[in-house]
């Protein structure tokens, strides 16, 4: 076993680990910070997208031991302490990005990374990056304009689906 120690939403954690850990595990079943998906086994869809000092990172491709040290964001740490949704968030609840749920932490941290890169991507750009993230539910196309609205742009020339 291995003690790590990174700061997790600006928060000190720590844990004693396997060398094989995921840091999605790691993230779930020693933190309980179970916001951060696991939806595959063989890294496709996006469901655990974290942030790594300021890089979005599927934590199922990552030992845990591989961030010790590191800044880790989940998306625990995207609302306001008080739950006010951050920008992001909001615009997936405007725009009706989400029916299940289940891809929206995820979503809503590759969204996240995108804007910090890219603050008005257009819409060919949002699929793009978009490409690692699987939702089984929307199709899609509402959470492309969540993201696109969460950047400030108009959305109003994109249908509904
Ligand atoms: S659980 Fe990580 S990509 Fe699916
Ligand atoms: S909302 Fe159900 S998987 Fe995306």
């Amino acid at each position: 076993m291995t003690q790590v120690k990174m700061t997790v939403n600006g928060k000190a954690a720590s844990g004693e680990v396997e060398g094989r850990t995921l840091l999605v595990h790691f993230l779930r079943d020693d933190l309980e910070l179970t916001g951060t998906h696991v939806g595959c086994d063989t890294s496709q869809c996006g469901a655990c997208v974290v942030h790594v000092n300021g890089n979005a990172v599927k934590a199922c491709t990552m030992f845990a031991v591989e961030a010790d040290g590191a800044e880790v964001e989940t998306i625990e740490g995207q609302a306001a302490e008080d739950g006010t949704l951050n920008t992001i968030q909001q615009a997936f609840q405007d725009h009706h990005g989400l029916q299940c749920g289940f891809c929206t932490p995820g979503m809503v941290m590759s969204a996240a990374a995108l804007l910090k890169d890219n603050p008005k991507p257009s819409e060919a750009e949002v699929r793009h990056y978009l490409d690692g993230n699987i939702c089984r539910c929307t199709g899609y196309h509402n959470i492309v304009k969540a993201i696109m609205a969460a950047s400030g742009q108009d959305v109003s020339a994109l249908a509904a689906e």
